[in-house]
């Protein structure tokens, strides 16, 4: 703890704010009788403020000029004095604004759900710091989170595939590596090297009409003019898995949900050549919507977050 006081403490100003406040305002607008009507406070009393002011401090403060009054020297410096206490007062003021801002209020996301493996990880600094607000977050398949976000029920939103026809600003903040998986054992599991047109003969698993990931695989099949036609699609990321591993066929996954070693689920990753697709995941919001305090607030700790992750350890 520092015991002394900061420089000026110790001599406790003998002018008011008050005071200080009709000063300012006589200087900046030249005459008593128009400081008085920008306070709304009778010119008298204006003019007894800055008789006051002028006893306590000591000093000459105001001169004639024309039909008016001008500071002199010393009641400029005073002004400017007033005026940055006042601009501190003001920042204060603002400061303890934006601190209730984030004492209570809602906070409504949606993400995809390839997401939901490290979303909430990411999301718990910010929860633990605001308890007052309260986070939902809402997981959907892509085409969801979009419509979503056309409608505005979320401020931020994360996903891999942003559309193009909303306005919205990205921030790509997290890699989100495709692999492509089969089932431990899969005789494609075994071999060294691999070319995606190896794996067309093999049943393909797929995701629902309406997700990222699918719309990934699909995007680059017909950008290398390849045809694999899905035999089965399943409804979430937990379920290709299961069938993956139950030896349905393979599927294209975000790296993110497999477990750290794909072994302990049963899964190998195909050393397929040209994967993991580098793809990333990007936090979107809308560019014709203010984010609110407790959002930019969350975007302004995940970029810290994130930020201490991208440092190399020492
Ligand atoms: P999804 O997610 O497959 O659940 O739609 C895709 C994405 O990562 O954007």
């Amino acid at each position: 703890m520092n015991e002394s006081a900061p420089p000026g403490l110790d001599r406790a100003p003998r002018a008011t704010l008050v005071q200080l406040r009709s000063f300012e305002a006589v200087v900046r607008l030249g005459a008593v009788g128009r400081a008085a009507l920008a306070l709304n406070l009778a010119q008298p009393t204006v003019s007894t403020q800055i008789k006051e002011l002028a006893a306590a401090t000591g000093l000459a403060l105001l001169q004639p000029q024309g039909r008016g009054l001008v500071a002199t020297p010393q009641g400029e410096r005073l002004a400017a004095a007033a005026r940055t206490m006042f601009a501190a007062w003001q920042q204060f003021e603002d400061d303890i604004a934006e601190l209730q801002g984030l004492k209570r209020g809602r906070l409504r996301l949606a993400a995809v759900t390839t997401t939901e493996y490290f979303l909430p990880d990411l999301l718990g600094p910010f929860a633990r710091a605001h308890p007052g607000i309260q986070i939902e977050l809402a997981v959907e398949n892509r085409d969801a989170v979009v419509a979503r976000l056309a409608s505005g029920s979320d401020e931020l939103a994360a996903m891999m595939l942003p559309p193009e026809h909303l306005p919205l600003h990205r921030w790509p903040f997290l890699s989100n590596p495709l692999v492509a998986v089969a089932a431990l054992g899969h005789p494609l599991a075994g071999r060294k090297r691999l070319a995606l047109a190896q794996l067309l003969d093999q049943p393909l698993l797929v995701r629902e009409a309406g997700s990222g990931t699918r719309l990934a695989l699909e995007r680059l099949l017909a950008e290398r003019q390849l045809h694999w036609p899905p035999r089965m699609a399943l409804g979430s990321n937990e379920a290709i898995k299961h069938a993956v591993r139950a030896g349905l066929g393979l599927a294209v996954l975000s790296r993110h949900t497999l477990a750290a070693d794909p072994a302990r689920d049963g899964l190998a990753v195909l050393p397929v050549s040209g994967f993991p697709l580098r793809r990333m995941w990007h936090l979107v919001w809308r560019k014709d919507r203010a984010l609110s305090l407790p959002a930019r607030t969350l975007l302004a700790d995940l970029r810290q977050q994130l930020q201490v992750r991208a440092r190399p350890a020492v």
